[in-house]
């Protein structure tokens, strides 16, 4: 019996770990804290929520008694903490909100396992889910690994540099049993549509412009996102506390290229005539400080725990595609009330 709190659990990254942990251990108490926010939804989870390993409590990281009674309540022997602000654009508008969520909360975390867990740390872990995006930009070559310096370029990114550092502190000075890993872009079913993949597909059933950002030269190395959920369970199990390991897709695509694959895939789901979505792409004016390429070397994750990715672009975007098609209630409803604002904040009138 062990008890796992997995915060951020309601979101798209969070939503695939909860139902692969509570599927896979039947006999672990999976808890998802989550504040459900704008990004948060519990119909990502409705297959999982009446699990007798399951509970979900909506509640807040930014607030440490909330946190510290939690730990209190459910006794958890391991920590997934997944709970972040994680959308680049919204860090240039809000910062503030970044620096709450992903750096205060994940300190309000670490305290408390520190307390609860009065070094006693056998079974115990701590595993800090980031981004690849604290390595900052790469140009044509390279790959970014675990011994790259951080150089994180978005307020996003600086406040996720941040969580990791206090996670490496917190273990240098307390021996807090911590594991980090760096993820590249993941895609797949559930992800908000602020996200350029959903954000397109919903643009493309709508027929409404594609605002690619710049030239659409800049590249992202892509994974699926139920492959990020099992890299997430092997790091957690299998991880050397203190390490770091990078998960990546090796899927190296440029954002223009993607977006006409995008284009053909759904012009073919759609019955619609071959180019018509090409039709839709608009070139807008680019993200302030739009870094140019990420690309994740993912080795020392296969050589010493021997995770790789199992699903490849062309079925993983076909899945997305089919998800977003037969699940258009879940997009009509993420993209009510505060998303009309959001876009039109984004992109009329920026
Ligand atoms: P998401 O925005 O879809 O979900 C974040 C979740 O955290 C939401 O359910 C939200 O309600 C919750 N949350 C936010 N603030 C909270 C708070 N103060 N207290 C409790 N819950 C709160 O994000 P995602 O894309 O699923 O990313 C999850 C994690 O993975 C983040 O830490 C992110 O930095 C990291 N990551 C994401 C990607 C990616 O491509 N999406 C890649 C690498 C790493
Ligand atoms: O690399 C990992 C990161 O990937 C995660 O840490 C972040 O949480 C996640 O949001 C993602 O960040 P990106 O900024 O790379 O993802 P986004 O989907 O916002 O953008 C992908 C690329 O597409 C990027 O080069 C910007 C571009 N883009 C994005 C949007 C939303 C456009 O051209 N137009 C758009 O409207």
């Amino acid at each position: 019996m062990e008890n796992i709190l997995i915060t951020g659990g309601a979101g798209f990254i969070g939503s695939h770990a909860v139902r692969l942990l509570v599927n896979k251990y039947p006999k672990s108490a999976i808890v998802n804290l989550d504040k459900l926010t704008y990004a948060g939804n519990l119909l990502n989870l409705t297959d999982v929520e009446d699990r007798p390993n399951y509970r979900f409590v909506k509640g807040d990281i930014v607030d440490g008694r909330f946190v510290f009674g939690l730990f209190e309540q459910f006794a958890f022997d391991k920590v997934i903490h997944l709970a972040a602000e994680s959308h680049v654009d919204r860090s240039i508008a809000n910062t503030m909100d970044f620096v709450q969520a992903n750096v205060t909360g994940t300190v309000n975390l670490l305290n408390a396992a520190r307390h609860f867990w009065k070094d006693h740390y056998e079974g115990r872990r701590f595993c800090h889910i980031s981004t690849d995006e604290v390595y900052g930009s790469l140009g044509d070559d390279g790959l970014f690994t675990e011994s790259t310096p951080y150089d994180p370029r978005s307020p996003y990114a600086a406040s996720k540099a941040a969580s990791d550092h206090f996670v490496r502190a917190y273990h240098h000075t307390f021996g807090l049993p911590v594991v980090l890993s760096n993820c590249s872009n993941n895609y797949g079913p559930n992800q908000f549509p602020e996200k350029l993949i959903p954000l397109f597909i919903n643009n493309i059933i709508q027929k409404k412009p594609l605002p690619v950002y710049g030239k659409g030269d800049n590249v992202r190395d892509w994974l699926y996102v139920e492959d990020h959920a099992l890299a997430i369970d092997t790091v957690l199990r299998k991880g050397a506390p203190g390490e770091t390991y990078n998960i990546g897709g090796h899927n190296e695509w440029k954002n223009i290229d993607l977006v006409r694959l995008l284009c053909q895939v759904m012009d073919g789901r759609l019955g619609r005539e071959p180019g018509t979505s090409e039709g839709l792409i608009t070139f807008v004016k680019d993200r302030a400080g739009h870094d140019q390429r990420y690309a994740i070397d993912a080795g020392k994750i296969l050589r010493e725990l021997g995770w790789k990715p199992t699903v490849n672009f062309e079925e993983g975007l076909r899945k997305t595609v089919d998800w977003y098609l037969s699940n258009e209630q879940w997009l009509r409803q993420v993209t009510s009330g505060d998303y009309q604002k959001y876009y039109r904040q984004q992109y009329e009138e920026r």
